[in-house]
């Protein structure tokens, strides 16, 4: 990270402005030069402690647990410091450990998979996947200059680098250890990353003109749980847009879904054996007979994709678009319609 960033981080907490504490201090090719950045630190709140580790602030609402081998070894009262916490906010840190272990999991293998020299992102390279950003979003390659986005759960972050190069400042931000490779992967100065819960958003609320959140509410506890933690991130005037599954009226689809109900709570090492062994192969040979050219490793994500996560929901386009009226958005408008799912947006205020 670099200090530039600090302004826009909030405790996920106490939803307070952290104070940086820097540990180390590194180089990063960014734009063609190298540039300093914070290598490690400690960012606080007056009740929270997040680490920065390998350039990414890890500012999850379980960071103490997750990092607290870091921590005690750069905090000298780490302990009372924790256990401080744990017992001021015992629930919210039961909560959030139970609802993230096994999302975190799947797509920390998920994501792992991704090869950034060879591999597309659902069936997309670098021009394709902006191409379909800027549909999903109603905007143009110019439109984006000069725009403040928030990519909540931006995966691999290979997407945040072409819109960075629009001249947008993109945060973003994902819960899997995917952001680390993000991180690593970017060598564009306005592409930031944050490791962050879509449902705890640690950064300053009406801040962004472009809220983006594609496929992730629909692998979160409660989709429109999630839209409401997000939505106060989009400044007056700025939009949301939400990529969601849809309901299918397709035997295998749904066929699919009740095998996912048992199959998604296996450990997911063995999950992913489980389905090269099984999906993989079948998969493989319907693909290539429809002339898909998907290699392996991109099939396997897209079966990871459908199988792994702990939730999956499906969504009608009213239903979502309900969402967003409740909320005083207006021109809402699904954007993009597609066999697996929609993208709809609307403005605030
Ligand atoms: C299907 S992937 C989509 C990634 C990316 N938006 C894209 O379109 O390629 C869903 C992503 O959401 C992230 N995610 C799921 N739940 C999350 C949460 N509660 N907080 C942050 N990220 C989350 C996952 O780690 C994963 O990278």
């Amino acid at each position: 990270m670099t200090t530039d960033l600090l302004n826009l981080l909030r405790c996920p907490v106490t939803r307070e402005p952290l104070q940086l504490e820097i540990l180390s201090k590194g180089m990063k090719l960014y734009d063609g030069q190298e540039k300093e950045i914070i290598l490690t630190g400690i960012l606080r709140s007056s009740d929270c402690v997040y680490p920065v580790i390998d350039g990414v602030p890890r500012l999850l609402v379980e960071a103490c647990i997750d990092y607290q081998d870091f921590l005690a070894r750069h905090i000298s009262n780490f302990a009372d410091v924790k256990n401080t916490f744990e017992t001021k906010y015992r629930g919210l840190l039961n909560f959030v450990l139970k609802k993230n272990k096994r999302t975190k999991q799947s797509f920390s293998q998920e994501w792992g998979l991704f090869d950034y020299e060879t591999d597309k992102v659902w069936d997309a390279d670098q021009e394709g996947m902006l191409d379909r950003f800027l549909r999903e979003n109603d905007e143009s390659k110019s439109s984006l200059k000069g725009k403040r986005i928030f990519d909540a759960g931006c995966g691999n972050g290979l997407l945040n680098q072409s819109i960075a190069a629009c001249g947008a400042e993109i945060v973003g931000m994902d819960f899997s250890l995917s952001i680390e490779r993000a991180f690593k992967q970017n060598t564009n100065s306005m592409a930031l990353f944050i490791q962050g819960d879509v449902q705890f958003p640690p950064l300053a609320f009406e801040s962004f003109d472009i809220v983006h959140s594609s496929g992730v509410l629909i692998c979160t506890t409660n989709s429109e749980l999630t839209f409401s933690c997000l939505e106060p991130c989009v400044k007056q005037g700025g939009k949301i847009s939400v990529w969601l599954y849809h309901f299918r009226d397709d035997f295998i689809h749904n066929l699919f879904n009740k095998v996912r109900n048992y199959t998604s709570k296996l450990p997911v090492k063995f999950q992913y054996y489980l389905y090269s062994l099984t999906l993989l192969p079948v998969s493989y040979v319907i693909k290539r007979m429809k002339g898909n050219k998907q290699n392996k490793r991109e099939m396997m994500i897209d079966i990871l994709d459908w199988f792994s996560p702990e939730f999956r929901w499906e969504h009608a386009h009213d239903e979502a678009a309900a969402w967003y009226t409740k909320r005083n958005f207006h021109s809402v408008k699904v954007t993009t319609n597609e066999l697996f799912g929609f993208n709809i947006i609307g403005v605030k205020g």
